[in-house]
């Protein structure tokens, strides 16, 4: 965890004022730069002292063994890991003859400022070297939004108290070397230089390096070039290997004066083009980012997050430290999927290793509702890609008995990589969040290509999953069973409500995108008949409600099962399953994350005020948030039937899970749905926010201690702003027709002319629900 105070509480950006080693690793995930398509973690320009040196590009992995103890039909036998590709922000430093290193000699001053306005990490430093020479270090990096091969790096270095030689060693490293893999040997060696070397140059100023994965058989090539300014340069030169391209610089500075170099960076990689197709393109990459210089790289960066800004912004009154974890939030969020264009977008982002930088269910379930509202383009190429991997979800489909589309649990080229089944594979429910994404996107957009060309495939593949898992039992009730919701602490269950509810929207939205395409439909080979026994399987789904309790049961008997000896259980043994066995966690009543409580969110139309109440208080009894996806979940409900308080405390787990680092993983990257889920706890919790059949319902409340709430949506090419302060809510069009939206339902229209002033109804204290022993979220304040 990160106790210390050294990032202070800012509106607009992270500044770290203190360099604590001990933290190191988590400051690289938090002072990331992406832009969905290279990522850099935040290491320190001259490369070592490192937690994990991480140069990612969206796509690029190796092929891996899955290791089973027992073999079972069905199980993926390769698994795929991201590499670390090339890395292109290494520039070493030698002082006089003392490498700039900040374990040895003395800083004297640290700052780095993560700017998220200017979209770029800053740094400075006063360090002095074990022989007493001191030098000030500045540098500035970016990874543009504009230009998406692109990475750049300004470094200037100044002498402070006396004449020094410098030599600058500005170089690209592939197969740099990693902390060691723990766990399997045989994945600790298939990861071990993942890079074969193709073709290395260094010319001049310039540098490439071509490798190719020996698995997957991925090419990869990066290039710099470099802008070198300073009085007394003495010489440059350049030389290439293998694995390395480096310049080289060397000039003396007398007290007051400094060096400068600029830096670019091109990534370029394919899985078919040529060595020298791959060169072309990274040359090219580069030429234009020379031609655009620095300068310009800066400016457009800024003038990329300003529109981003005006579209996307929270503003958050009353709590200094939630207003700069939300934009921090967005930023990242942005960053990850911004232009990932076509490929997936990792749990992690390219901010880290973690989860091997697989994709989950995290995308369209929290990164796409936020990324929809505000960058919705983005939300069409990554349901592209999802429709891009459709070959290989229908052979899973087929290999495991299945009609349509299987997709799956975590990959990153659309191949299965989960090796435990009943908390992989099984949680089929991924199917019905893709779904979901595709239906908020075109009721968001009205974009018809994309209904046309990528929706109905998409909803057609999925929506036959379901018809052929379940099946009709002799009351011609519909039933999916021995599947795995999002609690991974029931697994295997029968009729998981929250599956259930979402394969039914999923079942109708296929019937009635086919009756509006026809045409397409007929060409995926649907007929009357198979869309009339979707509608019927879907009016059929069993949800089962324990009405002794007066609750929903989140799946089959699951109110049945004895309850968790939650008071029995140590803080020490969270999370519950590094320290219990899963067979003695799966027949307990015990939920790991948001399940019936998510259910009652993406299906709000399926439950009464009652039920959402009552399900509530039930359900927080037993969830003990073993994952960074449940808290925002709770925070909405909590919000939704008027726990204000707790809903608030949820929203600040939330937001400072990786600031804090709460789950003391940071380190391996950021989790970019627990930053979404920031925006969806304040935005559809107190904003009340819910998208019912294209039409944006809004029933906002505040906590007590925040003032005001401001937020934007973008719908509909509308930007619809909304305010929530002094008990009172404003819609305001900053763009676009007018809009119907509903306020506590009762419909209003908003223009650019009138905006709408409804009054916000007092929430009366009610009594709080009651979370397992010691599992009560942190109050705030
Ligand atoms: C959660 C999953 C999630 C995964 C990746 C797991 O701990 O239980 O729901 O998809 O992490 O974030």
């Amino acid at each position: 965890m990160i106790t210390h105070d050294a990032y202070a509480v800012e509106p607009w950006c992270v500044r770290e004022t203190e360099l604590h080693l001990d933290v190191l690793p988590q400051s690289e995930s938090l002072f990331a730069l992406s832009n969905g398509h290279v990522g850099w973690r935040g290491n320190l320009d001259e490369g070592e002292p490192h937690g994990l040196p991480g140069s990612y590009l969206n796509g690029v992995h190796e092929l891996r063994p899955l290791p089973y103890a027992e073999a079972g039909y069905g199980y993926p036998e390769s698994g795929q890991t991201v590499i670390d590709v090339s890395n292109g922000k290494l520039i070493r430093l030698l002082v006089n003859d003392e490498p700039f290193d900040l374990r040895y000699g003395q800083l004297l001053s640290h700052e780095r400022v993560l700017d998220l306005r200017a979209g770029v990490l800053q740094r400075t430093c006063e360090w002095s070297s074990p022989a007493g020479c001191t030098v000030r270090v500045r540098s500035t990096r970016l990874v543009s939004f504009t230009q998406r091969a692109v990475a750049a790096i300004a470094y200037e270095v100044e002498a402070v108290d006396s004449t020094v030689q410098l030599v600058v060693q500005s170089e690209l490293v592939a197969n740099e070397q990693l902390p060691p893999v723990v766990g399997d040997p045989r994945v600790a060696a298939a990861l071990e230089s993942p890079l074969d070397p193709e073709e290395h140059a260094a010319q001049g100023s310039r540098l490439r390096l071509v490798h190719r994965t020996r698995r997957s058989g991925l090419r990869v090539a990066a290039a710099a070039d470099h802008v070198v300014r300073a009085s007394d340069l003495r010489s440059t030169s350049s030389e290439s290997s293998d694995d390395l391209a480096r310049l080289t610089v060397t000039c003396v500075l007398r007290p007051g004066e400094s060096m400068r170099l600029e830096k670019m960076v091109a990534y370029g990689w394919s899985g078919a083009r040529s060595v020298p197709a791959v060169r072309g393109q990274v040359d090219a990459a580069l030429a234009g980012a020379r031609s655009t210089g620095w300068d310009g790289l800066l400016a457009q960066q800024r003038a990329y997050l300003e529109d981003f800004w005006s579209r996307a912004d929270v503003e958050v009154e009353g709590d200094a430290e939630i207003q700069q974890a939300v934009r921090f939030a967005l930023f990242h969020v942005l960053q990850a999927g911004a232009r990932s264009e076509r490929r997936a977008i990792p749990a992690k982002g390219l901010t880290g290793s973690g989860y091997d930088g697989h994709s989950f269910w995290d995308t369209e379930t929290f990164v796409l509702p936020l990324l929809t509202y505000t960058a919705p383009d983005s939300v069409a190429e990554a349901l592209r890609w999802r429709q891009s991997t459709l070959p290989a979800a229908r052979e899973r489909a087929r290999q495991l008995g299945h009609q349509g589309a299987v997709f799956p649990w975590r990959t990153i080229d659309g191949a299965e990589c989960s090796a435990y089944w009943p908390a992989g594979t099984a949680a089929f429910h991924v199917n019905a969040d893709i779904a979901d994404a595709v239906v908020r996107y075109i009721a968001c957009t009205s974009d018809a290509d994309f209904e046309r060309d990528t929706g109905v495939e998409l909803l057609v593949e999925t929506a036959r999953l379901w018809r052929s898992l379940g099946h009709h039992d002799h009351h011609g009730r519909f039933h999916i069973d021995g599947v795995t919701g999002p609690d991974e602490y029931s697994a295997l269950s029968d009729d998981n409500a929250y599956t259930n509810l979402m394969a039914q929207a999923n079942l109708r939205a296929a019937a009635d995108i086919t009756e509006r395409h026809p045409e397409q439909a007929a060409a995926l080979g649907v007929d009357d008949e198979e869309a009339a026994a979707w509608r019927d399987a879907a009016e059929a789904m069993t949800i089962h409600i324990d009405h002794n309790l007066g609750v929903h049961a989140q799946s089959a008997a699951f109110t049945m099962h004895q309850v968790w000896d939650f008071a029995g259980t140590r803080p020490d043994q969270y999370p519950l399953m590094l320290n219990f066995p899963y067979f003695d966690l799966y027949r307990r009543q015990v939920v790991k994350q948001a399940d019936l409580v998510l259910a009652m969110f993406m299906r709000d139309d399926a439950f009464t005020e009652e039920e959402k109440a009552r399900n509530f208080a039930y359900y927080e009894a037993l969830t003990v948030r073993d994952s960074s996806l449940s808290a925002c979940c709770q925070a909405v409900i909590a919000a939704e039937v008027g726990h204000l308080r707790l809903a608030y405390d949820y929203v600040g787990e939330s937001a400072l899970m990786d600031l804090k680092d709460l789950e003391n993983n940071t380190r391996d990257g950021l989790h970019i749905a627990s930053l979404a889920g920031t925006w969806i706890a304040l935005v559809a919790g107190f904003g009340g926010l819910r998208n019912r059949a294209g039409v944006l319902h809004f029933a906002p409340k505040l906590p007590e201690k925040l003032a005001r709430l401001a937020f934007s949506v973008q719908v509909l090419r509308r930007r619809l702003r909304v305010e929530i302060q002094d008990s009172e809510a404003t819609y305001s069009l900053l763009a676009g027709s007018p809009l119907e939206i509903c306020h506590y339902g009762q419909r209003l229209t908003v223009s650019e002319k009138s905006p709408q002033r409804r009054s916000v109804p007092e929430v009366p204290s009610l009594p709080e629900p009651q979370q397992p022993p010691g599992r009560r979220p942190t109050r705030r304040h």
